[in-house]
């Protein structure tokens, strides 16, 4: 990328939100109500833009005003490929989607992993307190970064299942022997021991069929995370509630990978507060009475 002139200094900074369908996402929606929260004058918006043109896009971001932005599906792996720079974590994960720019330079990295460690830890405090095995069940693009998150949170063990055999062999490799495979018949018995059941699946997910996973075999003060927050308590975290489990929901992910963009775009690190919970819970609650599809787990 060539270096492009940054936005003229009258002009407020701007963010945005970029997807191929893009209106979906819920990021204008919580970026939107930091801006307000903290009095910011700036703007959150999402910009559809087709597989094939983000690098035509990205170029004419500075000179529009961006500061920079995030990316959703299909777009997080271009991204990366496309940056001037990259962090540790977007490299390890294989995709970003969070830009800014430095000098006209668009600098990437990842947020998902940050996100779902930070809500992890405040929801289930000390769910690393037993030097345990954890289970993750998939192996896209979410299940990446948790599974980076954890590693670099010093779980030893992390034991991965997934239908799709060689896709959970492929994430295996690049993370290494703490990573350790199980086939999707085994994912009961896989649960032995474990204090910690993540899904990223989008099984469970409104519209999808259910995940089928008995939770007997897992330690009574396990934590059970879900990253689909549509429904906001899916039948595994209601599952896991009635057994006593400690349930980790969806949304607390979207909303942490939030925060660290933007603070560079718009120079405040904001809280992920109640006030903020709520307001993604009524858009949640009022796109599920209108019974619109939703496309996405730990999407942006
Ligand atoms: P993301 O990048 O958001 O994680 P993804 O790459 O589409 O999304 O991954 C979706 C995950 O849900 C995959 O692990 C997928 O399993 P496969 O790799 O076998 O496709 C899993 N998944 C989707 N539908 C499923 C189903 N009916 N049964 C089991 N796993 C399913």
């Amino acid at each position: 990328m060539s270096a492009a002139s940054n936005a003229p200094s009258s002009a407020i900074p701007r963010a945005c939100v970029i997807g191929w369908p893009v209106a979906h996402s819920r990021s204008p929606l919580i970026h939107g109500f930091w801006l307000r929260a903290y009095g910011i004058e700036g703007a959150y918006d999402r910009q559809a833009v087709e597989p094939g043109a983000l690098e035509t896009f990205l170029r004419a971001m500075p000179e529009r005003g961006y500061v920079g932005a995030n990316a959703t599906v299909p777009h997080k792996e271009a991204l990366l490929a496309l940056a001037a720079e990259a962090s540790e974590a977007a490299r390890a994960i294989g995709a970003a989607n969070t830009l800014w720019f430095e000098n006209g330079r668009p600098h990437v990295t990842n947020t998902d992993a940050y996100g779902f460690m930070t809500h992890l830890a405040r929801t289930a405090p000390g769910w690393d307190a037993r030097d345990a095995p954890a289970l993750v069940l998939g192996a896209g693009g979410a299940a990446r970064a948790i599974v980076y998150g954890l590693l670099e949170a010093g779980v030893e063990e992390v034991r991965l299942v997934n239908r799709t055999l060689a896709r959970a062999e492929a994430l295996a490799r690049d993370f290494g022997p703490r990573v350790r495979v199980h086939t999707w018949a085994e994912r009961e018995r896989a649960l032995a021991g474990c204090t910690l059941l993540v899904n990223t699946t989008t099984l469970g997910m409104t519209g999808a069929p259910p995940l089928e996973i008995a939770l007997d075999a897992l330690a009574p003060e396990a934590v059970v995370a879900d990253i689909v927050y549509v429904p906001l308590e899916t039948p595994l975290l209601a599952a896991a509630r009635r057994a006593g489990h400690r349930p980790v929901d969806g949304l607390g992910m979207l909303l942490h990978q939030a925060v660290p963009g933007f603070e560079r775009w718009f120079g405040v690190r904001p809280e992920v507060t109640e006030a903020l919970r709520a307001r993604v819970v009524a858009d949640i609650e009022a796109g599920e009475s209108r019974g619109a599809g939703e496309s996405d787990g730990a999407e942006a």
